[in-house]
C-alpha cells in the first residue's frame, strides 16, 4: 500500500439502512477529433461533457438489499473483488475495481456496485464505459476510505478501457476525468487552449458502436498497407494540429473544414456507415461549420459544429429530422478551464 496516496478518512454510512457505502461520479466525453489514429501515436482534441453524467454507489459484500439504480435501462450492477465470490463478466468497469482492490491490499474483499448511467447511452462513442469505470473506481475509494491521486485514477480506468477498447489509448480515460478540454498524445494529456464560443451538437445515429471491433478493424487496414498507413496518421496529425490553432484563435469555419476533412479520413479507415454520412450531410445542410463521427464510429455519435443561438437549435432539429434518436447541446466557450493534476500546463507549444 502506498501510504503517501492512500488516506484513511472512514466511510459513509446510509442513515436510512445502516450500510457503509461509498458514492461516485465521472461524467461522458465527446473526441472532437483524432480518433482511431490516436492509438497510433497521433494527438487528439477532446471535451468533457459534465451534462451527461454516471454516478455510481459501492458496498461491501452482497448486501441482501440495497438500492436499485433508477429506472434508466443504462443501470448496470456487478460485484468485484474475490474471484471466488465476484462475478465472472469481466468489463471495463469490473477490471478497474479489481485493479484499484488489488493495489490496495484489498483483492479478497467483495464489492457491489451499483451504476446509474444517467443519459449516457451506451456503445455510442461518448465514454460509457471509461466514465462508469471511472464513477465505480471513486464509490469504492470513498467506501474503503481510500483518496486517489489523478494519475492513478487515469491508470485505474485505462486498465478497464483496455479491456473495453482492446486496446485503448488513454483519451477517454482522460477525457472523462477531466475538467476543460484536453490535447492528447501517447498516454499524456493537457489543457488546450480555447477561444472560441461555439457550440457542439451530438447526435445519436441509434446504432451502437462495437469500439473493440472497430479498433481492430482500423489496425488490420493500417496494416495491410504501410504506405497509406504513414500518409494517413501524418494527415491526422496535421488536421489535429490544425484544429488546435483554429481551436484556440477563434475560427470557427476553419475549424469546421477541418472536421470535414477528418471525417473524410475515418471514412478511409472504413468506420463511417451510411447512417452517420447521412447526419453529416444533414448538419452541414442546416448550417454547421462542420460534421463527423465522434468516438470509434460503426454505429455511435456523429458531432457538429455550430454557431451558438439559434443555429444550433437549427442543425440539432435537422439532424432528428435525418434520423438522430437523440441530441445534445455541448456549448464550447472560450478562456480558461481548470483542470485536474495530472495534466500539465500548457506551454505554448504542441509535442
Ligand atoms: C474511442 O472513443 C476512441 C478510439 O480512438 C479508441 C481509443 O482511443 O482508445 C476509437
Amino acid at each position: 500500500m502506498n501510504s503517501h496516496r492512500v488516506r484513511e478518512r472512514g466511510t459513509r454510512t446510509t442513515a436510512r439502512t445502516g450500510i457503509a457505502r461509498g458514492t461516485g461520479r465521472a461524467h461522458s466525453k465527446a473526441i472532437l477529433l483524432g480518433e482511431h489514429t490516436v492509438v497510433h501515436g497521433t494527438p487528439a482534441i477532446a471535451f468533457p461533457v459534465p451534462a451527461l453524467s454516471v454516478s455510481a454507489i459501492a458496498w461491501r459484500g452482497r448486501p441482501v438489499t440495497i438500492p436499485q439504480p433508477t429506472d434508466s435501462p443504462a443501470g448496470l450492477r456487478f460485484t468485484a473483488g474475490n474471484p471466488l465470490t465476484a462475478d465472472t463478466e469481466m468489463s471495463g468497469p469490473r477490471v478497474a475495481v479489481d485493479e484499484a482492490l488489488r493495489r490496495w491490499g484489498l483483492a479478497e474483499e467483495v464489492v457491489e456496485i451499483v451504476l446509474d448511467c444517467g443519459d449516457i447511452p451506451p456503445a455510442r462513442g461518448l465514454g460509457s464505459s471509461a466514465a462508469c469505470a471511472g464513477a465505480a473506481v471513486r464509490a469504492v475509494a470513498e467506501l474503503y476510505g481510500r483518496s486517489i491521486d489523478a494519475e492513478t485514477l487515469y491508470e485505474l480506468v485505462q486498465c478497464g478501457e483496455q479491456v473495453a477498447h482492446g486496446r485503448a489509448s488513454g483519451v477517454d480515460a482522460s477525457a472523462v476525468l477531466a475538467c476543460g478540454p484536453i490535447w492528447f498524445q501517447q498516454g499524456a494529456a493537457r489543457p488546450t487552449r480555447v477561444g472560441l464560443d461555439a457550440v457542439l451538437v451530438l447526435a445519436d445515429t441509434g446504432m451502437p458502436g462495437a469500439t473493440q471491433h472497430a479498433v481492430a478493424a482500423v489496425r488490420r487496414t493500417l496494416d495491410r498497407n504501410p504506405v497509406d498507413a504513414g500518409r494517413i496518421l501524418d494527415r491526422a496529425t496535421e488536421l489535429v494540429e490544425s484544429a488546435a490553432d483554429d481551436l484556440e484563435a477563434g475560427r470557427v469555419q476553419p475549424l469546421g473544414a477541418t472536421l470535414l476533412d477528418f471525417q473524410d479520413l475515418l471514412t478511409e479507415l472504413g468506420v463511417s456507415t451510411p447512417e452517420i454520412d447521412t447526419l453529416v450531410s444533414a448538419a452541414v445542410g442546416a448550417g454547421a461549420h462542420g460534421a463527423k463521427l465522434t468516438g470509434a464510429g460503426l454505429g455511435g455519435c456523429v458531432l457538429a459544429l455550430t454557431d451558438i443561438g439559434g443555429a444550433a437549435a437549427e442543425v440539432s432539429a435537422a439532424l432528428r429530422r435525418a434520423g438522430a434518436v437523440q441530441t445534445w447541446i455541448v456549448p464550447v466557450t472560450s478562456g480558461q478551464h481548470p483542470f485536474p493534476s495530472r495534466t500539465r500546463p500548457e506551454r505554448g507549444t504542441r509535442q
